[in-house]
């Protein structure tokens, strides 16, 4: 039995808690099944995402517990106003870049847009890139219930899925723009969607910006964990973009998002600082110089 199987995912997975949590109770590797024991034993989790070593390295060290290389890096690391146009080989740099910086989280990493709707084989493919060239434990993949003969194919080739309902950005010309999605008669196509992709042997379901009252049913419906960005308080787990949350996007956030750092106000008076005493001459002085 390997170190990670041992010990148990450990308890009151409090943010401020996870890192001080006692050692020998940390499992070494978050693993699949680490999330689905969160969810028997009633325990939440956290996700953020993270698109490169020095940041995966920091929420690792926090004790996160899965790390997200989201194609949100079209948005946030590129600068795109959508997430269609990043580019496998572009999310798979990312993607190395993460796992290299983390040592315990379970890393995820999307499937871009168009790199797995045509056909299972297709999805099979482009998740085997992501598991040999960038090294990550599990591919994530926007769908519904007509995709999931792709999930599945990914599935049965060994690789696991976190399935991705309710507002899938990827849709959003489909979907009309960033909507809340399964309002009224519209939840039992999300709740089909989700016992569609379980049925095909999905993880984890991740669920955005859906009424928080379908969240909390959803959780109930299926067995396996689901991760909420947008969709209440009832998920097992909960999912944010990391430059929303730390104060480093200065954009319009939605309203799911809670700012726990203003991250651009300290980097700003940082680098004024820094340009000011460059300006002066009183850096560098006689510590810094050889
Ligand atoms: O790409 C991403 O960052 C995501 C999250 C918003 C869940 O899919």
């Amino acid at each position: 039995m390997s170190n990670d199987e041992q010990s148990a995912p450990y308890s009151g997975v409090a943010q401020h808690d996870a890192a001080s949590a006692p050692a020998a109770r940390r499992p070494a590797r978050i693993r699949t099944h680490h999330l689905q024991r969160f969810k028997d034993e009633g325990q939440r989790f956290a996700m953020l995402t993270a698109y490169d070593a020095m940041m995966a390295q920091v929420f690792d060290e926090t004790g996160i517990e899965v790390l997200l290389v989201g194609d949100s890096a079209a948005n946030v690391m590129q600068g795109s106003a959508s997430t269609l146009g990043i580019t496998v080989d572009e999310l798979l740099v990312y993607a190395k870049s993460v796992v290299n910086g983390a040592k315990r989280a379970l890393v995820v990493a999307d499937l871009p847009f168009g790199s797995y709707q045509a056909t299972p084989a297709q999805a099979v493919h482009t998740a085997v890139r992501f598991m040999k060239e960038a090294g990550v434990q599990a591919v994530k993949m926007e769908a519904h219930a007509g995709l999931a003969p792709h999930v599945k194919a990914v599935v049965d080739a060994g690789i696991p899925v976190m399935a991705h309902a309710g507002f899938t950005p990827q849709s959003e010309h489909q979907l009309g723009g960033f909507r809340v999605q399964g309002r009224g008669e519209h939840a039992q196509q999300v709740i089909a969607d989700a016992r569609a992709l379980e049925e095909a042997g999905a993880f984890c379901l991740l669920v955005e910006m859906i009424p928080a009252e379908l969240a909390a049913q959803l959780e109930q419906e299926v067995r396996i964990p689901t991760i909420g960005i947008g969709a209440g308080s009832a998920t097992t787990g909960q999912v944010l973009v990391w430059q929303d949350m730390l104060g480093l996007n200065n954009g319009r956030l939605p309203r799911f998002v809670k700012q726990y750092a203003d991250l651009r106000g300290t980097i700003t008076e940082a680098v004024q600082a820094f340009r000011c005493e460059v300006q002066k001459g009183t850096f560098p002085t006689d510590e810094h110089t050889f």
